[in-house]
């Protein structure tokens, strides 16, 4: 997507061919900055600071980690103990563990020697895929866009909103939950998205209204406990949120405060949706409640913000009393079929309402879908 009216992915292999290039999000949206990043450790780092964010970004991420260690050393111990410190850089989106069993798989039967070529290779495939992915979200969310758009008086938009950033930033390019937005950007359909600003690290205020700033997308930020409102005055005529994790019965892992959207659009009969990229399925995982790892991060995510100032600076401030005590879980888990008819919509299969993905390698879970609910 563009960023400064330039074409960008969010994370690329540098020229040298030895370290992995990326936008540093604990910047944005106050300063555009690039990092480089040259060892795993640094990856991790990245990873659990949050400078590369978003489930499916994090799992590209990690492929490229798992290649510099390679790079560094190809032998068994190294990788075995690079994927442990990579996987351990955040618990609940499973793209980080997918992508990084996926390269260990590639490059275990091969000659020490090739690892490293091998593994970098297998990380760009995960980069391109991740787009393709996405890029079939968008198709088949648009269908829904222009569904909705067609029982709106000609001209008006199709008001959306959204959790968190599932946008471009959250993936390699397009994004998951944002990708439909944008294809009916591109078709000339006129959108308009609610952001939730998403406390604590408002990823809306910062990140999704930056992408949707830089792509020209009509937006409004709202706070987070607004959305509920305005669904019950008519004001929302879609939600759309990415995921960190589904299971096989699909309860959808995301941002904290997701559940809370997914029970007001119930309640008001608005269309609830998930975005969902295959990798993202955890099929080894029934009960997500009670079994989806949920992050738990700093309290001072939540006793303090990050924010510019009148003098242009960017500053840190706190919001609480200097003693209080912050719980931060960052991850939330909506149940999914039958109490929410969470479904999926895929390559092989339109027309299943409520979630939709790029396609579901392993149909055992899609099929205990379908038969659970029924298409809106
Ligand atoms: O903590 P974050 O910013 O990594 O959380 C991101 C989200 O919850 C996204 O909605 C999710 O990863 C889907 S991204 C396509």
């Amino acid at each position: 997507m563009l960023i400064e009216g330039r074409l960008t992915r969010t994370i690329w292999l540098e020229d040298d061919g030895a370290s992995v290039g990326i936008l540093d999000q604990t910047k944005l949206p106050f300063r555009i900055e690039r990092a480089r990043l040259a060892s795993p450790e640094a990856v991790a780092h990245a990873i659990s600071s949050m400078q590369v964010r978003g489930a499916p970004l994090i799992g590209a991420a990690g492929a490229y980690g798992l290649a510099l260690a390679l790079a560094r050393d190809p032998s068994d111990a190294s990788l075995r103990t690079a994927h442990d410190l990579l996987a351990r850089a955040r618990p609940t989106a499973v793209n980080l563990r997918w992508a990084l069993d996926r390269v260990a798989a590639r490059v275990r039967p091969l000659a020490q020697k090739a690892r490293a070529t091998a593994a970098f290779a297998e990380a760009g495939a995960i980069c391109d895929e991740d787009v393709a992915i996405n890029e079939g979200i968008g198709r088949h969310g648009l269908e829904l866009i222009e569904a909705i758009a067609k029982r709106k008086k000609p001209g008006a938009p199709v008001n959306l909103l959204t959790h968190c950033n599932a946008g471009w930033l959250a993936t390699v390019d397009r994004g998951t939950a944002i990708s439909p937005i944008y294809a009916a950007q591109e078709k000339g359909l006129p959108v308009h998205v609610f952001v939730d600003e998403t406390r604590p690290r408002n990823q809306g205020a910062y990140l999704t209204c930056f992408e949707l700033g830089e792509q020209g997308v009509p937006h409004t930020l709202i706070s987070d406990n607004s959305g509920g409102h305005l669904m019950q005055h008519g004001l929302v005529d879609l939600v759309i949120v990415g995921t960190d994790r589904v299971t096989a019965k699909g309860d959808v892992a995301n941002k904290i405060g997701t559940y809370l959207k997914a029970l007001a659009a119930k309640d008001n009969g608005v269309p609830f949706y998930v975005a969902l990229p295959s990798p993202t399925i955890d099929f080894s995982v029934e009960d997500g409640v009670r079994d989806i790892p949920i992050e738990e991060r700093s309290g001072e995510e939540v006793t303090h913000v990050v924010g510019i100032g009148q003098d242009g600076e960017v500053a840190r401030v706190r919001i609480a009393p200097e003693r209080t005590k912050a719980a931060n879980p960052a991850f939330d888990v909506t149940p999914g079929a039958p109490r929410h008819r969470t479904h999926y919509r895929t390559r092989r299969r339109a027309g299943v309402a409520r979630g939709f993905a790029d396609a579901v390698s392993r149909p055992r879970g899609l099929r205990r879908l379908l038969a659970a609910g029924r298409p809106q």
